[in-house]
């Protein structure tokens, strides 16, 4: 049966507009980029996982990740950690903050994470992974979301044993979607892999999943959601793409700091101008730059139309004077 990829859905009372979600990418899920996903059809967006300890501890770069604008809802934050009580407190900040749902990350393998006993290795660990879950659910009103892979070993089915204890989503290798949908009567998001609308498609009829969710085909890529969402295939112009990406990097300055972002935005540089036929130089020549404001008008100048694509995009964008603004030190936003 084909599903409606622009029909809505719900996780308990939160609406979802559409059947793509955002997925959550350290490193990669800024504001800016939460944002520009839901101008482009993602009906849900994630922020990337935030340490419970590190805001137990007020850790400034971690509250850095609550803040919350009024254009990026719905939207989920994760949070990740392995002590329930520590992550019960992490979710109230997290809802505070203005978060429509909690999701906790039972996916991540990176040693980092997974050293700590969270991420990944809570899922060979279902007790402590119920009394995670169990914790952070008592503690909020919003919904509570999982995100997991199928387990830590190629071929594991961890999550087929995980998922029916009273988990929101799951995410699981394409084959074992459609088993963790029979066993669990919660939407299950599919993650992996979704880089096309026929792909979309695909896994949505067969799985019986509510939402396929879509990470690195989005990266510096918002014509894709569009692509997936809408099945509008048309190129982005040299303005187009070089109008987002300079709205992108005004954003992301806005959020960081100038200084941070810098470096931060490099390996965007390289995922945004793989459209528009920009020479391989052009791109090595941004990653040079020493500031952001080279970067601007090296782009303009290649592109000089997308300055009045960027005041148009600008133009319709909200003031900003909804943003969640959270009892937090005003150094946290990167002077934004
Ligand atoms: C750079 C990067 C960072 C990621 N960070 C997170 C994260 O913070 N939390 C999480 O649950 N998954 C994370 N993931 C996994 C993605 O959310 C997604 O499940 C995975 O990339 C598979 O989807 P894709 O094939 O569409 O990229 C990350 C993936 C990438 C590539």
């Amino acid at each position: 049966m084909q599903v409606d990829l622009r029909s809505s859905w719900w996780i308990r009372d939160v609406e979802i507009p559409t059947r793509l979600v955002l997925a959550p990418m350290a490193g990669v899920s800024v504001q800016a980029f939460r944002r520009q996903g839901r101008r482009y059809g993602a009906g849900l967006v994630c922020s990337e996982m935030v340490s419970c300890a590190g805001l137990h501890h007020g850790n400034e770069k971690t509250l850095g990740y609550l803040r919350i604008a009024s254009d990026e809802r719905p939207l989920a934050v994760q949070i990740f950690g392995s002590e329930p009580e520590v992550m019960a407190e992490a979710a109230r900040m997290v809802e505070d903050a203005g978060a429509d749902l909690v999701d906790v990350n039972f996916g991540c393998p990176v040693k980092k994470v997974t050293k700590t006993g969270a991420g990944a290795t809570l899922l060979e660990d279902p007790a402590r992974a119920c009394a995670v879950v169990a914790a952070v659910a008592k503690a909020v009103d919003v919904p509570v979301t999982v995100k997991m892979r199928r387990g830590i070993e190629n071929g594991s089915r961890s999550c087929l044993e995980l998922g029916p204890r009273q988990l929101y989503t799951g995410e699981a290798d394409h084959a074992l979607t459609a088993e963790l949908v029979s066993l669990v009567d919660v939407p299950v998001i599919a993650s992996g892999d979704v880089t096309s609308r026929p792909r979309a498609q695909a896994i949505l009829a067969t799985t019986g999943a509510a939402a396929v969710m879509v990470g690195r085909a989005a990266q510096g890529n918002p014509w894709a959601l569009r692509e997936i969402v809408d099945g509008d295939s048309d190129e982005p112009s040299r303005e187009e793409v070089v109008a987002e990406l300079v709205l992108f990097i005004r954003e992301t300055a806005r959020e960081l700091g100038e200084r941070r972002a810098t470096g931060f935005l490099k390996k965007f540089y390289g995922w945004y101008l793989s459209r528009g036929r920009f020479p391989r130089p052009f791109k090595q020549e941004l990653v040079q730059l020493e500031s952001l404001d080279e970067v601007e008008q090296r782009l303009f100048a290649a592109a000089p139309g997308a300055v009045e694509a960027l005041e148009h995009l600008e133009a319709e964008l909200p003031s900003g004077e909804d943003d969640v603004i959270l009892d937090l030190p005003i150094s946290i936003y990167g002077g934004g």
